[in-house]
C-alpha cells in the first residue's frame, strides 16, 4: 500500500488479486462500453482553471449531503457482490467510509445482509433498494432497513431490466461463484482472495437469504431477469415514499424530463447516473447530463429542494472538484470503491478515500479555492 499513489494503482492490484469474473463484474460495462468510456473521457476533457497568488492556507473540503456532515462531498455508491471482492467486504467498506467521514450505501445485492452490517458498525449507513416483482419482499427490505436504523434509502431507478454485460456472460458469473475448471484454475492463483472470501460470513446474497430461489441461482443476469420488475413506474416511487418516512435518494436519472419528475416526488437527493455505463450503452455520459439537470431543477445549492449528486467515473479528487463545479452537491463512487476493497480490504478503502480527499484539497488550492461549498463554474476553464 505504501507505493500506492492513485486509484489506478488500486485497480492494478485488484486485477491481480481477485478472480477474473469478479474483477470484470466491477470493471466493465454493458454492450460496447461506449457509455462507460464516455463517463471517463468526458470528465477528463473538462479543464480546471489554474489560479495563482491567492492565499489558500486555510482550506476545507467539509460539506453536507442530505444534511449529514461529510469530510468531502463523496459517498460510497451501492455495489452488488461487494463481499465477493473481499470477505465481509460490506463491513470493511462501511467501517472505512465511516472512519473517513463519508457515507456508505449497502446494496440490495450485497453479500453481507443489512443486519450483518448493522451489527458490525456503530453509525447509520444507507440502504439501496431494488424494487422487485414481489412487492411484499421489497416492503420487508424497507422494514429491515428501518429496524437497522439506516439514515437514508437509495432507490435505484435505472435497472428495471439489465443491460447486457458481455464479460459477465463469457465469465459465467454466478453467485455464489461456480467452480468450473476455468475459474478453479484462476482461483488457484488467488489464494489470499479465496481465504478472505471463504472466511467471510456469507457467499451469496445476504439480504435475499430468506428467499428459497436465491439458493439456486444460475447466472446473475438470469436471476435479475427473473426477479426485477420491468413494470416499475413513478407510482412505485410514491409507494416507497409512503412506507419509508426517512431521507430518500433517487439514483439513476440522466434526462432533464425525468429529473423534473424525480424532483416533484420531494426526494432529498437525485443522483445523476447511468449506472456506471452498465445499463443503456450509447447513453450520454453522466458528467455531460449533470449541468443540464442542475440548471433545470436547481440542485439544492441554489434554491431547488432536491440535492443533485453525481455518479459516473469518479476516480480522483479532480473528478470530484469538476462535478461539484458543475453543480453536484455530492458524488458517489462505485468502481473505485470496489477496486480499493479488492486491493486491500478496509485499509484499501481508507487509502482510496484519503487519496481522493488529498487530490481534492490540493486541486482546490491550485484553483485558488478555499471552501468546497463556494465552488462553482469559475474553477473551470470553460
Ligand atoms: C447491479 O447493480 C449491477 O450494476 O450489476
Amino acid at each position: 500500500m505504501a507505493t500506492v499513489t492513485n486509484i489506478q494503482d488500486l485497480r492494478a492490484i485488484a486485477m491481480k488479486k481477485v478472480p477474473r469474473a469478479i474483477f470484470h463484474y466491477a470493471d466493465r460495462g454493458s454492450y460496447d462500453e461506449t457509455t462507460l468510456r464516455a463517463n471517463k473521457a468526458d470528465l477528463d476533457a473538462i479543464a480546471l482553471r489554474q489560479r495563482v497568488m491567492i492565499d489558500v492556507s486555510e482550506r476545507s473540503t467539509r460539506t453536507t449531503m442530505i444534511g449529514e456532515d461529510v469530510a468531502l462531498p463523496l459517498a460510497i455508491a451501492p455495489t452488488g457482490l461487494t463481499g465477493l471482492f473481499h470477505g465481509d467486504g460490506e463491513i470493511h467498506g462501511c467501517r472505512a467510509a465511516h472512519a473517513a467521514g463519508i457515507p456508505f450505501t449497502l446494496s440490495t445485492m450485497s453479500i453481507c445482509s443489512i443486519e450483518d452490517v448493522a451489527a458490525a458498525v456503530n453509525k447509520p449507513f444507507w440502504f439501496q433498494l431494488y424494487v422487485m416483482r414481489d412487492r411484499k419482499f421489497s416492503e420487508s427490505l424497507i422494514e429491515r432497513a428501518k429496524a437497522a436504523k439506516c439514515s437514508a434509502l437509495v432507490l435505484t431507478l435505472d435497472l428495471q431490466i439489465q443491460g447486457q454485460r458481455h464479460m459477465d456472460i463469457k465469465n459465467g458469473l454466478a453467485v455464489p461463484p461456480k467452480l468450473t475448471v476455468a475459474n478453479a484454475l484462476d482461483i488457484a492463483t488467488k489464494p489470499a482472495w479465496a481465504l478472505s472470501v471463504l472466511m467471510g460470513k456469507r457467499h451469496s446474497f445476504g439480504n435475499l437469504a430468506v428467499r428459497k430461489e436465491s439458493d439456486s441461482l444460475t447466472t446473475l443476469s438470469q436471476w435479475i431477469a427473473g426477479q426485477f420488475d420491468p413494470s416499475l413506474s413513478w407510482k412505485d416511487v410514491e409507494w416507497v415514499r409512503s412506507i419509508w418516512p426517512g431521507k430518500l435518494i433517487l439514483k439513476g436519472v440522466l434526462d432533464v424530463e425525468d429529473a423534473k419528475i424525480a424532483a416533484e416526488t420531494g426526494a432529498d437527493a437525485i443522483v445523476v447516473s447511468n449506472h456506471g455505463g452498465r445499463q443503456l450503452d450509447g447513453a450520454v455520459s453522466s458528467i455531460s447530463a449533470l449541468p443540464k439537470i442542475v440548471d433545470a431543477i436547481g440542485g439544492g445549492r441554489n434554491g431547488g429542494t432536491s440535492e443533485i449528486w453525481f455518479d459516473g467515473g469518479i476516480q480522483s479528487g479532480q473528478d470530484v472538484l469538476k462535478a461539484v463545479a458543475l453543480g453536484a452537491k455530492g458524488c458517489m463512487m462505485g468502481k473505485s470503491f470496489l477496486w480499493s476493497l479488492a486491493a486491500g480490504g478496509q485499509a484499501g478503502v481508507a487509502k482510496a478515500i484519503e487519496i481522493i480527499r488529498k487530490e481534492l484539497d490540493v486541486s482546490m488550492a491550485l484553483t485558488g479555492t478555499k471552501d468546497i461549498n463556494k465552488v462553482d463554474k469559475s474553477v473551470l476553464a470553460l
